[in-house]
Protein backbone atom coordinates (compact mmCIF):
# COMPACT_ATOMS: atom_id res chain seq x y z
CA UNK A 1 0.00 0.00 0.00
CA UNK A 2 1.15 3.51 -0.91
CA UNK A 3 1.76 6.36 1.60
CA UNK A 4 -0.81 8.23 -0.31
CA UNK A 5 -3.37 5.05 0.28
CA UNK A 6 -2.42 4.38 3.88
CA UNK A 7 -2.60 7.80 5.28
CA UNK A 8 -5.47 9.15 3.01
CA UNK A 9 -3.80 12.12 2.37
CA UNK A 10 -2.68 14.11 -1.05
CA UNK A 11 0.50 14.64 -1.95
CA UNK A 12 1.58 18.26 -2.56
CA UNK A 13 4.51 17.92 -4.57
CA UNK A 14 7.00 20.74 -3.61
CA UNK A 15 7.88 23.26 -5.97
CA UNK A 16 11.62 24.66 -6.19
CA UNK A 17 11.42 27.40 -8.50
CA UNK A 18 15.33 27.98 -8.58
CA UNK A 19 15.07 25.06 -10.34
CA UNK A 20 13.25 26.01 -13.37
CA UNK A 21 16.02 26.55 -16.53
CA UNK A 22 18.62 25.18 -14.23
CA UNK A 23 20.62 22.04 -16.13
CA UNK A 24 20.69 18.99 -14.68
CA UNK A 25 22.23 15.82 -15.72
CA UNK A 26 21.28 12.43 -14.64
CA UNK A 27 23.00 8.75 -15.00
CA UNK A 28 20.67 5.46 -15.09
CA UNK A 29 17.84 7.71 -15.88
CA UNK A 30 15.89 5.75 -18.19
CA UNK A 31 14.29 3.07 -15.37
CA UNK A 32 13.77 2.97 -11.98
CA UNK A 33 14.99 5.55 -9.41
CA UNK A 34 16.50 7.36 -12.08
CA UNK A 35 13.31 7.42 -13.95
CA UNK A 36 11.75 8.92 -10.81
CA UNK A 37 14.66 11.45 -10.41
CA UNK A 38 14.40 12.61 -14.24
CA UNK A 39 10.53 13.46 -13.99
CA UNK A 40 10.68 14.79 -10.83
CA UNK A 41 13.55 17.40 -12.26
CA UNK A 42 11.34 17.77 -15.57
CA UNK A 43 8.26 18.94 -12.91
CA UNK A 44 10.55 21.58 -11.93
CA UNK A 45 11.10 22.54 -15.27
CA UNK A 46 14.54 22.09 -15.37
CA UNK A 47 16.48 21.25 -18.72
CA UNK A 48 16.88 17.37 -18.15
CA UNK A 49 19.85 15.49 -19.94
CA UNK A 50 19.75 11.62 -18.97
CA UNK A 51 22.09 8.85 -19.98
CA UNK A 52 21.42 5.36 -20.08
CA UNK A 53 22.74 1.89 -21.93
CA UNK A 54 19.15 1.16 -22.46
CA UNK A 55 17.63 2.83 -25.91
CA UNK A 56 14.39 1.87 -26.34
CA UNK A 57 13.64 2.80 -22.57
CA UNK A 58 15.59 6.55 -22.82
CA UNK A 59 13.39 7.46 -26.03
CA UNK A 60 9.54 6.14 -24.45
CA UNK A 61 10.92 8.20 -21.34
CA UNK A 62 11.83 10.96 -23.43
CA UNK A 63 8.27 10.55 -25.68
CA UNK A 64 6.37 10.49 -21.89
CA UNK A 65 7.98 13.64 -20.19
CA UNK A 66 8.17 15.86 -23.27
CA UNK A 67 4.48 17.51 -22.59
CA UNK A 68 5.39 17.60 -18.88
CA UNK A 69 7.73 20.74 -19.21
CA UNK A 70 8.85 23.97 -21.31
CA UNK A 71 11.87 21.71 -22.45
CA UNK A 72 11.54 17.84 -22.41
CA UNK A 73 14.16 15.96 -21.59
CA UNK A 74 17.29 15.11 -23.99
CA UNK A 75 18.31 11.37 -23.60
CA UNK A 76 21.68 10.75 -24.78
CA UNK A 77 22.74 6.91 -25.00
CA UNK A 78 25.55 5.63 -23.83
CA UNK A 79 27.47 2.95 -21.68
CA UNK A 80 28.84 4.37 -18.75
CA UNK A 81 31.42 1.83 -17.96
CA UNK A 82 32.68 2.93 -21.92
CA UNK A 83 35.65 5.69 -20.83
CA UNK A 84 35.92 6.68 -24.72
CA UNK A 85 32.24 6.64 -25.29
CA UNK A 86 31.32 8.79 -21.97
CA UNK A 87 33.75 11.53 -22.24
CA UNK A 88 32.51 11.86 -25.52
CA UNK A 89 28.95 12.21 -24.13
CA UNK A 90 30.54 14.62 -21.71
CA UNK A 91 32.09 16.67 -24.20
CA UNK A 92 28.72 16.91 -26.07
CA UNK A 93 26.90 17.72 -22.99
CA UNK A 94 29.38 20.52 -21.97
CA UNK A 95 29.25 21.58 -25.75
CA UNK A 96 25.34 21.95 -26.08
CA UNK A 97 24.59 23.35 -22.50
CA UNK A 98 27.77 25.06 -21.19
CA UNK A 99 26.64 24.67 -17.87
CA UNK A 100 25.79 22.28 -15.24
CA UNK A 101 23.92 23.08 -12.31
CA UNK A 102 23.10 19.68 -10.82
CA UNK A 103 24.87 16.30 -11.49
CA UNK A 104 22.94 13.01 -10.06
CA UNK A 105 25.23 10.37 -10.32
CA UNK A 106 22.45 7.10 -9.88
CA UNK A 107 23.48 4.20 -12.16
CA UNK A 108 24.78 0.89 -10.70
CA UNK A 109 23.72 -2.73 -11.19
CA UNK A 110 22.97 -4.84 -8.20
CA UNK A 111 23.34 -8.18 -10.03
CA UNK A 112 24.30 -10.49 -7.39
CA UNK A 113 27.32 -12.51 -7.17
CA UNK A 114 28.69 -15.18 -4.33
CA UNK A 115 32.61 -14.99 -3.32
CA UNK A 116 33.75 -17.94 -4.87
CA UNK A 117 31.90 -16.61 -8.61
CA UNK A 118 33.96 -13.41 -8.30
CA UNK A 119 37.43 -12.84 -10.50
CA UNK A 120 39.62 -10.15 -11.32
CA UNK A 121 37.67 -9.43 -14.15
CA UNK A 122 34.15 -9.44 -13.06
CA UNK A 123 35.36 -7.17 -9.85
CA UNK A 124 36.46 -4.95 -12.69
CA UNK A 125 33.15 -4.86 -14.16
CA UNK A 126 31.06 -4.52 -10.91
CA UNK A 127 33.39 -1.55 -9.74
CA UNK A 128 32.74 0.01 -13.31
CA UNK A 129 29.17 -0.02 -13.38
CA UNK A 130 28.81 1.36 -9.57
CA UNK A 131 31.66 3.06 -8.51
CA UNK A 132 34.45 4.54 -11.60
CA UNK A 133 31.37 6.55 -13.86
CA UNK A 134 30.79 8.88 -10.17
CA UNK A 135 34.14 10.06 -10.05
CA UNK A 136 34.45 10.73 -14.11
CA UNK A 137 30.88 12.37 -14.24
CA UNK A 138 32.58 14.83 -12.12
CA UNK A 139 35.43 15.12 -13.53
CA UNK A 140 34.24 15.67 -17.52
CA UNK A 141 31.18 18.15 -16.49
CA UNK A 142 33.80 20.21 -13.60
CA UNK A 143 34.69 22.78 -15.86
CA UNK A 144 30.62 23.21 -16.91
CA UNK A 145 29.96 23.09 -13.36
CA UNK A 146 32.33 25.86 -12.82
CA UNK A 147 30.78 28.21 -15.28
CA UNK A 148 26.94 27.44 -13.29
CA UNK A 149 28.87 29.46 -10.08
CA UNK A 150 27.63 26.91 -8.14
CA UNK A 151 26.50 23.20 -8.40
CA UNK A 152 25.20 20.37 -6.45
CA UNK A 153 26.05 16.78 -7.02
CA UNK A 154 23.77 14.21 -5.73
CA UNK A 155 25.67 10.39 -5.64
CA UNK A 156 23.74 7.25 -5.08
CA UNK A 157 25.41 4.82 -2.33
CA UNK A 158 22.80 2.52 -0.80
CA UNK A 159 22.23 0.91 2.73
CA UNK A 160 23.52 -2.03 1.64
CA UNK A 161 26.97 -1.56 3.62
CA UNK A 162 25.43 -0.21 6.40
CA UNK A 163 23.05 -3.39 7.21
CA UNK A 164 24.32 -6.78 7.56
CA UNK A 165 23.48 -7.65 3.57
CA UNK A 166 24.94 -10.26 1.69
CA UNK A 167 24.93 -12.05 -1.89
CA UNK A 168 26.93 -9.03 -3.66
CA UNK A 169 30.19 -8.51 -1.90
CA UNK A 170 32.00 -6.11 -4.48
CA UNK A 171 28.55 -4.19 -5.06
CA UNK A 172 28.55 -3.43 -1.63
CA UNK A 173 32.27 -2.56 -1.60
CA UNK A 174 31.37 0.37 -4.16
CA UNK A 175 28.66 1.63 -2.35
CA UNK A 176 30.80 2.17 0.47
CA UNK A 177 33.05 4.04 -1.22
CA UNK A 178 30.66 6.78 -2.57
CA UNK A 179 30.27 7.54 0.97
CA UNK A 180 33.98 8.50 0.93
CA UNK A 181 34.45 9.79 -2.64
CA UNK A 182 31.95 12.33 -1.67
CA UNK A 183 32.87 13.43 1.34
CA UNK A 184 36.41 13.94 -0.18
CA UNK A 185 34.75 15.89 -3.48
CA UNK A 186 32.75 17.77 -0.96
CA UNK A 187 35.94 19.33 0.63
CA UNK A 188 37.82 19.52 -3.21
CA UNK A 189 34.84 21.27 -4.55
CA UNK A 190 33.57 23.33 -1.86
CA UNK A 191 35.37 26.68 -2.24
CA UNK A 192 34.02 26.36 -5.34
CA UNK A 193 29.99 26.09 -4.39
CA UNK A 194 29.96 22.41 -5.66
CA UNK A 195 28.15 20.58 -3.04
CA UNK A 196 28.62 16.56 -2.86
CA UNK A 197 26.00 14.94 -0.98
CA UNK A 198 24.91 11.39 -1.17
CA UNK A 199 21.62 9.30 -0.71
CA UNK A 200 21.39 6.17 0.03
CA UNK A 201 18.41 4.19 -0.49
CA UNK A 202 17.15 1.20 1.19
CA UNK A 203 14.55 -1.55 -0.41
CA UNK A 204 12.59 0.40 -3.16
CA UNK A 205 9.92 -1.19 -5.10
CA UNK A 206 11.41 -0.38 -8.72
CA UNK A 207 10.15 -2.16 -11.89
CA UNK A 208 13.51 -4.56 -11.43
CA UNK A 209 13.49 -4.99 -7.99
CA UNK A 210 10.11 -6.03 -7.93
CA UNK A 211 10.87 -8.83 -10.85
CA UNK A 212 13.86 -9.76 -9.57
CA UNK A 213 14.28 -9.63 -5.69
CA UNK A 214 11.39 -8.13 -3.93
CA UNK A 215 10.06 -11.86 -3.98
CA UNK A 216 6.55 -11.76 -1.10
CA UNK A 217 9.26 -13.50 1.29
CA UNK A 218 11.88 -10.62 0.61
CA UNK A 219 9.20 -7.93 1.37
CA UNK A 220 7.94 -9.85 4.38
CA UNK A 221 11.62 -9.80 5.28
CA UNK A 222 11.86 -6.02 4.59
CA UNK A 223 8.55 -4.64 6.34
CA UNK A 224 9.74 -6.35 9.63
CA UNK A 225 13.20 -4.20 9.17
CA UNK A 226 11.34 -1.39 8.47
CA UNK A 227 9.70 1.18 10.86
CA UNK A 228 7.66 1.78 8.30
CA UNK A 229 5.35 -0.46 7.16
CA UNK A 230 4.91 -0.79 3.63
CA UNK A 231 7.16 -0.66 0.49
CA UNK A 232 9.35 2.58 -0.44
CA UNK A 233 9.12 4.12 -3.73
CA UNK A 234 11.10 5.69 -6.60
CA UNK A 235 9.58 8.87 -6.07
CA UNK A 236 10.67 8.94 -2.23
CA UNK A 237 13.79 8.63 -2.88
CA UNK A 238 13.40 11.39 -5.92
CA UNK A 239 12.10 14.07 -3.41
CA UNK A 240 15.17 13.68 -1.21
CA UNK A 241 17.08 14.45 -4.85
CA UNK A 242 15.30 16.85 -5.53
CA UNK A 243 15.75 18.87 -2.17
CA UNK A 244 19.58 18.46 -2.28
CA UNK A 245 19.62 19.73 -6.26
CA UNK A 246 17.93 22.80 -5.00
CA UNK A 247 19.21 25.84 -3.20
CA UNK A 248 16.79 25.05 -0.25
CA UNK A 249 20.14 23.02 0.73
CA UNK A 250 22.56 25.87 0.04
CA UNK A 251 24.59 25.09 3.57
CA UNK A 252 24.55 21.00 2.99
CA UNK A 253 27.49 19.79 1.88
CA UNK A 254 29.83 16.40 2.54
CA UNK A 255 26.56 14.19 4.15
CA UNK A 256 24.62 11.39 3.23
CA UNK A 257 20.93 10.73 3.78
CA UNK A 258 18.94 7.52 4.16
CA UNK A 259 15.80 7.31 2.62
CA UNK A 260 14.95 3.40 3.57
CA UNK A 261 11.64 3.68 5.74
CA UNK A 262 13.80 3.15 9.19
CA UNK A 263 15.71 0.29 8.57
CA UNK A 264 17.17 -1.49 11.49
N1 LIG B 1 16.29 -0.05 -5.88
C1 LIG B 1 16.86 -0.22 -4.72
O1 LIG B 1 16.30 -0.89 -3.85
C2 LIG B 1 18.18 0.46 -4.38
C3 LIG B 1 18.65 0.33 -3.08
C4 LIG B 1 19.83 0.93 -2.75
C5 LIG B 1 20.55 1.65 -3.69
N2 LIG B 1 20.07 1.74 -4.95
C6 LIG B 1 20.89 2.52 -5.90
O2 LIG B 1 20.08 3.44 -6.60
C7 LIG B 1 20.54 3.58 -7.94
C8 LIG B 1 19.41 3.25 -8.89
O3 LIG B 1 18.97 1.94 -8.63
P1 LIG B 1 17.71 1.30 -9.34
O4 LIG B 1 17.16 0.30 -8.42
O5 LIG B 1 16.84 2.33 -9.91
O6 LIG B 1 18.44 0.50 -10.53
P2 LIG B 1 17.86 0.01 -11.93
O7 LIG B 1 18.66 -1.18 -12.31
O8 LIG B 1 16.38 -0.13 -11.87
O9 LIG B 1 18.25 1.23 -12.88
C9 LIG B 1 19.58 1.54 -13.11
C10 LIG B 1 19.67 2.27 -14.43
O10 LIG B 1 21.06 2.41 -14.73
C11 LIG B 1 21.26 2.03 -16.08
N3 LIG B 1 22.59 1.49 -16.29
C12 LIG B 1 23.11 0.35 -15.78
N4 LIG B 1 24.35 0.14 -16.26
C13 LIG B 1 24.62 1.19 -17.09
C14 LIG B 1 25.74 1.54 -17.90
N5 LIG B 1 26.82 0.75 -17.96
N6 LIG B 1 25.67 2.67 -18.61
C15 LIG B 1 24.58 3.45 -18.58
N7 LIG B 1 23.49 3.16 -17.84
C16 LIG B 1 23.51 2.05 -17.11
C17 LIG B 1 20.22 0.95 -16.33
O11 LIG B 1 19.97 0.77 -17.71
C18 LIG B 1 19.02 1.49 -15.57
O12 LIG B 1 18.22 2.34 -16.36
C19 LIG B 1 21.73 2.62 -8.08
O13 LIG B 1 22.91 3.34 -7.87
C20 LIG B 1 21.49 1.63 -6.96
O14 LIG B 1 22.69 1.04 -6.54
C21 LIG B 1 18.90 1.15 -5.33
Amino acid sequence: MSWREETGREHGAAIYPGLRGRVAVVTGGASGIGEAIVEALVRQQARVVFLDVQAQAGEALVERLKASADAGPVFLRCDLTDAAELKLVLQRIDADFGRVDVLVNNAGNDTRHAIEEVTPESWDRTMAVNLKHHFFMVQGLLPAMRRAGAASVINLSSIAWMIPSTGLPVYVAAKAAIVGLTRTLAHELGGENIRVNCVLPGAIATERQLRLWLTPTYQAEVLARQALKRLITPEEVARMVLFLASDESSAVTNQSFVVDGGWV
